[in-house]
Formats: structure tokens, C-alpha cells, sequence
């Protein structure tokens, strides 16, 4: 256990970059994998999630080299050239991990056991054995199919057309790496867009892949299985999930102005800023651009009075992993927020609903937690604090309370603040690098 307490902060200000975007570092260490050639990465996240995916693949046979400051090298092995593992692979906290790389062992010939920490093995896999297991892969799991979880990888993998059950990014992906070792053409329909990053890459690294818009707002990603791809280098953008705790922070205390520089400004990723601009942030994206296939901006935010809203639960999957923060930002602001469509929540890194409404009851701030949605009474920019928040081993949960510690009277104190390394490395000497004042053993 880490503990950690935040007390209030002076205006937090500077120009900064937040670490690489976790979900493009994880993708782009598997395409490069499959990719013929070197692929050199540059600005990979180096936390404890990439680096669980980055040892998985060695274990499969794929030759990677960390450079240093956060270049890394990799010889793919080409589509359907991953050797079995001599032991099983331990994902750690990462359900992104896990998933992804299940797809694509599920249609390699071979057999891999797979597990993971106490909140992964805790987590719902079933979602991605169903449509893997029509592909031909057998899986042997716990009740669930939860991890510990073995794969019995087919060696006459068939394509699939799937229409996705639940909006979620890590199940289209799993698919569609799997249809990457199918012959013929795999199908995923999605009801409601979810984060693109796989396609997104697939075509970086030169694979024609098909998306076209469905009846009601889906969308249709239908890829060629059994290509070759060619490695080609990439640079990762900061991740917009790990900029929203620095965003929120300089909202809510007064007189702050930060830069994010290169934050991922994906549509598909940024429901959180938009919520915070119909709320009144002053947010600005400046000089907005394109890096490896990524829309990147620099986002400027001043210190701003927040008014309460309604987010649609249409907007959840652009924002999926911000409610915590975004909780603590209708914790200050004036009014009565409702957020809705949040089911998913718990089934995160821990049962996020629960999480964030026993957090916000031990900051004095008033809450309703329904089963997929919350009502959050704001403090209209007074935040009361002096909590002890239990983080459930969830570092979004731990940032979030860390963030409120910021902008409140009394100092916020968390249980353990060890799981922030899982996607956002140095948050804590970042943080106090800008006017924070997070303290701990350690810290
Ligand atoms: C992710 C997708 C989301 C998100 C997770 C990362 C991804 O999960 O919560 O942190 O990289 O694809 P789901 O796809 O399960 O919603």
C-alpha cells in the first residue's frame, strides 16, 4: 500500500505533456509485431500495462529493444508468425492487454494461458471468448471465462461478421486482430462508434481496411484477413484519458492556465472536453494537426466556473475512462449533474460506479448512484474534502480523489496511490512540478 494525500494547491500553471496515449501504445506494440520489418515507436507509454503487452510478445517470439526515452524497436514477425510461449502471460492490471492479444492468439495454432492481477482475473472475458470461439479457438477459464484463462488457438481460423453486444473498443479489436490471421473477410458491426485506433494503424501500416457508416449512427470495419503488413514508424500522442486529470485540476483551482502539449484529440476520445465546454470551461484547442494517422492539438485551460449538465449516455464510450474526473469536476460545479449510460463502469479496473460514489460521500459531496447512472449534487465551487478514499486498486479512482485533494478545503487522503504507475508514470512529481501539493511516502 502507497498512501497518498493532496492538500489545496496554488494556481497550477506551465506548459506540459502528459504521457503517450495508453490504447494507441498497446495497439502499436502488437501491429508492429505482425508487421514484416523494424518498427521504431517513439513516445510509447512506458507504465506497467504497455510493458505487461511489450512482455507478452517477447514470450510469443517477437525480438523488441527499448531504446530509451520512450523509443522502442521491434521486429515484427509477420501475420500469423507468433510462437508459443513457453509460460503463461501475466497481463497484470491491463483488461486491454489481455484482450487484444487474446485475438490475436486465438487464431494462432497453439495453446496460452493468460492471467493477470486480483481486479483483471475479477474482470469479464466472456465477451471476447464468444465471438473468438466462432472464429474456431477454444478457451478453458473460470467461471465467466475469467482469467486465469487458456487459449487453444485454432489452425483453421474463420472469418466472422460480428455485431458488437456491448460498446467496446478492446472487443472490435480482439476481433479484428484475429480476422488478421483469418482467410477471407472479417466484420465488425458496431451499434454505437467506439475508439478507432486499431483501423487507425491497421491503415498506418499500409492495410486497406473498409469503414462505412450503418443504419442509426453504427459503423462497419470489414478488413481481408492474411495480409502482409510492412513496419513503419509511429509516434504516439499524449493521452487525452491521463491530460483530463490535469485538465480538470486547472479548472477547478482558481487563477491556473496549462498547456497540454500534442494531447490525442481523437473525436472518438474527447466526450470528456466536451462535456467540460458545455459545463463553461475555457478550453482552447490550439494548432490542430495530424501525427501517424491521429489528430493531435496543444490544449490551453484557465481556471473556470463550472454549471452542471446532463451528458447523454451516447457520449459514454468517447468518454468511458473520465467519469471519475469528471465526477470531482460536478462535485465543484454549480447545480445538479446527471450522468447516464454508465454500466460499463462496472466492469472497469474496479466497479468504477460504486468507487466514485463512496469517494465523492467521504469528500461530503452528495450523490446518487443508480445501476448505470449518477447524480451528483455540485458544491458550486466550494469543495468541502478531507476525505479517506479507497482506491479499489484502480488508478483512474486514485487520481481523481488526488485531483479533488487539489481544489478542496481539506486535504484528500487515498489508500494507495501504487496503481497510478499502470498508465500514467511520474503523474505525482508532474503534478507537484505545476503548484500540487501531493505528499506521501515517497512521494
Ligand atoms: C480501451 C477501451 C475501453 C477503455 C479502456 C481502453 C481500448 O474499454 O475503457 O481503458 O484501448 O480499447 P472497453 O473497450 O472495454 O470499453
Amino acid at each position: 500500500m502507497h498512501p497518498l494525500q493532496s492538500a489545496a494547491a496554488g494556481p497550477l500553471c506551465g506548459t506540459v505533456s502528459v504521457p503517450g496515449d495508453k490504447s494507441i501504445s498497446h495497439r502499436a506494440l502488437l501491429l508492429a509485431a505482425m508487421a514484416i520489418g523494424e518498427t521504431e515507436i517513439e513516445g510509447l507509454l512506458e507504465a506497467d500495462d504497455v510493458r505487461r503487452t511489450a512482455a507478452a510478445l517477447r514470450m510469443l517470439g517477437v525480438e523488441i529493444i527499448e531504446v530509451g526515452g520512450g523509443i522502442w524497436r521491434l521486429h515484427g514477425v509477420g501475420v500469423g508468425g507468433l510462437a508459443e510461449p513457453d509460460d503463461v502471460l501475466d497481463f497484470g492490471n491491463s483488461g486491454t492487454g489481455a484482450r487484444l492479444t487474446a485475438g490475436l492468439l486465438a487464431t494462432h495454432p497453439f495453446t496460452s494461458f493468460l492471467t493477470g492481477d486480483a481486479s483483471l482475473r475479477r474482470r469479464p472475458m466472456a465477451r471476447i471468448v464468444q465471438p473468438l470461439a466462432e472464429m474456431g479457438a477454444r478457451f478453458i477459464g473460470r467461471s465467466g471465462s475469467r482469467l486465469p484463462l487458456s487459449i487453444l488457438g485454432t489452425n483453421e481460423p474463420m472469418p466472422i461478421s460480428y455485431t458488437l453486444p456491448v460498446a467496446s473498443a478492446q472487443v472490435k479489436s480482439a476481433v479484428l486482430l484475429a480476422g488478421l490471421n483469418a482467410p477471407g473477410r472479417t466484420r465488425v458491426i458496431e451499434p454505437v462508434p467506439t475508439r478507432d485506433h486499431t483501423e487507425r494503424l491497421l491503415r498506418h501500416f499500409g492495410m486497406p481496411l473498409r469503414t462505412d457508416a450503418g443504419p442509426d449512427g453504427s459503423r462497419i470495419v470489414e478488413l481481408e484477413g492474411q495480409p502482409e503488413i510492412h513496419a513503419r514508424n509511429l509516434a504516439v500522442p499524449s493521452d487525452p484519458s491521463s491530460g483530463a486529470f490535469l485538465a480538470a485540476a486547472a479548472l477547478l483551482v482558481p487563477g491556473s492556465d496549462i498547456t497540454l502539449r500534442r494531447l490525442g484529440a481523437n473525436p472518438l476520445r474527447t466526450g470528456f472536453y466536451t462535456t467540460l465546454a458545455e459545463m463553461g470551461a475555457a478550453l482552447d484547442w490550439q494548432a490542430p494537426r495530424e501525427e501517424g494517422g491521429e489528430p493531435v492539438a496543444d490544449l490551453h485551460v484557465q481556471a473556470s466556473s463550472l454549471k452542471a449538465v446532463d451528458v447523454p449516455a451516447a457520449r459514454a464510450p468517447s468518454m468511458i475512462d473520465e467519469y471519475p474526473v469528471l465526477a470531482v469536476a460536478a462535485a465543484a460545479a454549480e447545480g445538479t449533474t446527471v450522468l447516464n449510460g454508465l454500466a460499463e463502469l462496472r466492469v472497469k479496473e474496479s466497479d468504477r460506479l460504486a468507487a466514485i460514489a463512496a469517494g465523492l460521500r467521504a469528500c461530503g459531496v452528495e450523490v446518487e448512484e443508480g445501476e448505470d447512472r449518477l447524480v451528483i449534487h455540485g458544491q458550486g465551487g466550494r469543495l468541502v474534502g478531507g476525505g479517506k478514499v479507497h482506491t479499489q486498486m484502480d488508478h483512474r479512482i486514485a487520481m481523481a480523489f488526488l485531483t479533488f485533494g487539489m481544489a478542496a478545503e481539506r486535504p484528500v487522503q487515498i489508500d494507495d496511490g501504487a496503481m497510478i504507475d499502470t498508465s500514467f508514470p511520474g503523474f505525482v512529481d508532474l503534478m507537484n512540478g505545476i503548484g500540487a501539493r501531493i505528499t506521501g511516502p515517497g512521494a
